[in-house]
C-alpha cells in the first residue's frame, strides 16, 4: 500500500482506520468469489481481507502484492496458508512481478489502495496496463478506492493549516499522497486501458473515526498524523504536533455529531467492475 520510507504498521493502522477492510460488503458482492477463483490482489495491507477472500476459494487461490515491508511481514505471518499467499510489491510496477502479469488470474481485486498507488500521474497508465496483462481474457477487475470529494475536508483543512503556516500551497499540494479521481475519469481510463466497464459509481458514505486514545493513535488526530504524514512531512518534526492539533481544532466543529460527540469523516467510495476484452 505504501511507497518506500514505510509508515505502516498493523498497530497503527488498525488505531486510526480499523474500519477499513471491514466495510467492504458492496465491493466482496462485486468479486463474487468463486470456489476455483485465481485472485491477485493489489495493495493487500496486512492481509485479513485477503484471507477472508481465501476462505470462499477452497480450489483456487489468492496473491497479496503490497509495498509495505511492514505489511507484507504481518500478512505472511498472520494470514499465508496453502491457497494465500503475499509478495512485497510496489504496486505501481505490477510487471516487475513476473507471477502476477502472467494472464493467469480470473480477477484482479483492490481494496482502499489504488488512491495511493495512482498518485503519480506517470505511472497511471502502467498500473492499468499490467492489471490488464494479469488478468485472463473475460476476467474482471473489481476494485473500491476513494472517489472524488473523498475526506475533502479534512484534505482541506490540511492544505490551509500548512499554508497558514508558511507553507507554499503548492508545496502543500504536491506532498498529498492521494488521487480521488472522479467515475468519469475512471471510466475512460478503464476503456483506454481495454476494459469493459460493468459498473463505475461512486458513493457517500460517512465514515466514523475510531475512538480517541491516550497516545494519539487513535481518533481523528490519529487519522491525520497517519494518513496525512506526507503532508505533515513537510514541516520540521517539532512542529508537526502543533499542526496536527491546528487541524483537529478547525475540523472540530465539522465533523462532531451532538448527539454523542463522535466524529466522522465524509468518505466518498468509488467502485467499479471491469472486463478484461
Ligand atoms: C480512503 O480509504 O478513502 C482513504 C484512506 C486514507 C487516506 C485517505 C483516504
Amino acid at each position: 500500500m505504501s511507497q518506500p520510507n514505510d509508515k505502516w504498521s498493523s498497530e497503527a493502522y488498525s488505531a486510526a482506520a480499523s474500519f477499513v477492510p471491514k466495510l467492504t460488503t458492496t465491493v466482496l458482492s462485486y468479486l463474487a468469489p468463486k470456489p476455483t477463483d485465481r485472485i491477485l490482489d493489489i495493495g493487500c495491507g496486512d492481509g485479513p481481507l485477503t484471507a477472508q477472500i481465501a476462505a470462499s476459494l477452497p480450489q483456487g487461490h489468492i496473491f497479496g502484492l503490497d509495498a509495505s515491508a511492514s505489511f507484507i511481514e504481518t500478512a505472511q505471518e498472520k494470514h499465508s496458508s496453502r491457497n494465500c499467499t503475499f509478495k512485497l510489491q510496489d504496486c505501481r510496477r505490477i510487471s516487475e512481478c513476473a507471477e502476477a502479469v502472467n494472464g493467469s488470474w480470473d480477477k484482479v481485486f483492490s481494496n482502499a489502495a489504488l488512491h495511493w498507488i495512482l498518485r503519480e500521474p506517470s505511472t497511471r497508465d502502467a498500473v492499468f496496463e499490467d492489471v490488464h496483462s494479469a488478468l485472463k481474457p473475460g476476467g474482471v477487475f473489481v476494485f473500491e478506492m476513494g472517489g472524488k470529494g473523498n475526506v475533502e475536508a479534512v484534505h482541506a483543512t490540511i492544505l490551509s493549516v500548512l499554508t497558514a503556516n508558511g507553507i507554499p500551497l503548492s508545496t502543500a499540494r504536491e506532498s498529498c499522497p492521494w488521487f480521488f479521481p472522479s467515475d468519469v475519469w475512471m471510466t475512460q481510463q478503464l476503456q483506454k486501458s481495454g476494459f469493459e466497464v460493468e459498473k463505475c459509481e461512486l458513493e457517500y458514505r460517512p465514515t466514523k473515526c475510531t475512538a480517541k486514545s491516550a497516545d494519539g493513535s487513535g481518533g481523528l488526530e490519529g487519522w491525520v498524523k497517519l494518513m496525512g504524514a506526507e503532508m505533515l512531512n513537510v514541516v520540521e518534526e517539532s512542529k508537526r504536533g502543533n499542526i496536527v492539533k491546528q487541524v483537529c481544532d478547525i475540523m472540530e466543529t465539522v465533523v462532531t455529531r451532538e448527539e454523542d460527540g463522535s466524529q466522522f469523516l465524509n468518505y466518498v467510495r468509488l467502485r467499479a467492475v471491469a472486463r478484461k476484452v
